[in-house]
């Protein structure tokens, strides 16, 4: 089961309220994403609610970011908006800090 889609929430932003309110509706990914996503996966693992493998994802834009996903209880975790930003060498800053965990 992958743990979480984006957030419908608009807290914490460094943007003008008034400018958010102005791009409207949508889902919001990255950084906004991360703790809140973390705090489900750790929600729905000491809860074992859900049977299947948890995959971490929302706002893992470094290595440490990864490992906090795994250590909520994700198996595997995948990456879209730290993807992006951060580009394709982060799978490798993260899969050396995993290698050393
Ligand atoms: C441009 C974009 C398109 C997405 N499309 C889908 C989709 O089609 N289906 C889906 O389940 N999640 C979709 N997502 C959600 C991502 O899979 C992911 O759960 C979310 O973006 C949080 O991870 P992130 O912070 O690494 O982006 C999309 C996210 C973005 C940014």
């Amino acid at each position: 089961m992958i743990i979480s889609n984006t957030t419908i929430s608009r807290e914490n932003l460094k943007a003008d309220a008034d400018e958010v309110k102005n791009l409207g509706a949508g889902g919001l990914s990255g950084k906004p994403l991360q703790s809140r996503s973390t705090e489900i996966i750790r929600y729905l693992t000491q809860s074992k609610k859900v049977k299947f493998d948890i995959i971490g994802v929302g706002g893992i834009h470094s290595a440490s970011d990864a490992i906090e996903k795994i250590e909520a209880g994700a198996k595997l975790v995948q990456l879209f908006t730290g993807f992006i930003y951060e580009g394709p060498g982060l799978v490798k800053k993260i899969n050396r800090a995993m290698i050393k965990k």
